[in-house]
């Protein structure tokens, strides 16, 4: 098959594990015989700095014609002072906007041989397998006014949490479709006790509820789910939830595998490309040392060779070729406090070896 592939690289250790992707895109493209047609283009940082926005129209025009784009990172101390206008992480949020990629999917995983990575214990993390579903172009995020104004003489700064029946309405119904296909269970998490936002999403879940008679719904208040994802983490199967509260458990989530490094996303819309990222960022403190966890990139190019690209045995042999690979003890220095720890690079080239072995064999 012929696919284009938009890879913004972005900042910090983004262009570190999108470099990781693009060496097993290549290696799938042979090993199956497809033309990966592979564009590069600039988002947040690396685009302020060579256009002066953190989002040219090239690259929303780039994206928008492929097939698939695959993200690294955006954002960076470099940027930090700058007006929140053009600052690196408003061209992702924009870039998530103008391909209305409302639902974000971060599949928590685990790989039994990491059990020991997580600094939970064993019994907790064995056997975990839940899906975030976060509202991700809306809320807290893109409301209107935020801004600063004077409040009674004094400096005051204002954000807007809104959304739109419908808005709640796609993400929920997402949500309760994604339970559907797993094991039926969906926990839709808000703050109705404090929040309008969240009464009106709690009304919207009630409704979508009754076309979904499989799936055993509940709610639960974000500071108890917060608590109940380390506490017994196995409760969950897909959990739906607006756009901030999402992207905060997912990264608390993340630890459950053991590592931020380790968790895949898929930004999706109702038809057109799909975005796919790491839920990490750019990680300054570590970029340009070569040593970041490339598997998070990996695995969103599982779920993009899943999702997007109709390459269900493709994607099969990747997941398999990264679980061999941890299966085997090789660790990047995030998911192991021993000294034998591998590169980005090395990492990735056992990831590549471990694909040829897979694919030579089926
Ligand atoms: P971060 O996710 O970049 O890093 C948090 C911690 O996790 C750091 O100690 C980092 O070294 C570690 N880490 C992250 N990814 C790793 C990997 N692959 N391998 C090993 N260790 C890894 O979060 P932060 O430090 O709060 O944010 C840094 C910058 O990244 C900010 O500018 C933020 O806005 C941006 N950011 C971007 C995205 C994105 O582009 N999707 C996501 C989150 C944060
Ligand atoms: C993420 C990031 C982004 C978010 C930032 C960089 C805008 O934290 O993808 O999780 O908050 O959505
Ligand atoms: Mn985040």
């Amino acid at each position: 098959m012929q696919k284009r592939i938009v890879i913004l690289p972005g900042d910090g250790i983004g262009p570190e594990v999108t470099a990781a992707a693009e060496r097993v895109l290549t290696e799938i493209g042979t090993a199956y015989g497809h033309e990966f047609e592979v564009k590069h283009a600039y988002l947040g940082g690396a685009a302020i700095d060579e256009y002066g926005t953190p989002l040219p129209q090239e690259t929303i025009d780039a994206c928008q014609q492929s097939d698939a784009v695959l993200l690294g990172a955006v954002g960076g101390p470099k940027w930090d002072s700058l007006p929140g206008d053009i600052r690196p992480e408003k061209g992702l949020l924009g870039l998530r906007k103008s391909l209305g990629l409302f639902a974000n999917l971060r599949p928590v995983t685990i790989f039994d041989s990491l059990a020991d990575a997580s600094p939970l214990k064993d019994e907790v993390v064995q056997g975990v397998d839940l899906l975030i579903v976060r509202e991700l172009t809306g809320g807290l995020y893109f409301g209107e006014p935020r801004e600063r104004r004077e409040v009674n003489g004094e400096e005051t700064a204002v954000d807007t949490l809104i959304y739109s029946r419908s808005e709640i309405e796609r993400i929920v119904r997402r949500g309760f479709e994604l339970a559907r296909e797993r094991r039926g269970i969906l926990t839709s998490v808000d703050k109705a006790n404090v929040l309008e936002s969240s009464r009106l999403w709690r009304e919207v879940v009630e409704e979508v509820a009754g076309d979904y008679p499989e799936v055993t719904y509940s709610h639960m208040l974000v500071d108890n789910a917060a608590m109940q994802l380390i506490r017994n983490p196995k409760q969950f199967d897909v959990i739906v939830t607006e756009n901030m509260f999402g992207d905060i458990l997912s990264d608390e989530a993340s630890m459950i595998t053991g590592s931020l490094g380790m968790l895949p996303s898929a930004s999706l819309s109702e038809s057109g490309p799909g975005l796919f990222e790491p839920i990490h960022g750019s990680a300054p403190d570590i970029a340009g040392k070569g040593i970041a966890n490339p598997l998070a990139t990996l695995s969103s190019v599982v779920l993009m060779l899943a999702y997007t690209l109709e390459m269900p045995e493709e994607a099969k042999a990747l997941q398999k070729a990264i679980d061999d690979v941890l299966k085997n003890g090789y660790r990047t220095a995030d998911l192991t406090d021993q000294a034998n720890v591998l590169s980005t690079d090395e990492m990735t080239e056992k990831v590549v070896e471990a694909l040829k072995q897979t694919t030579a064999t089926s």
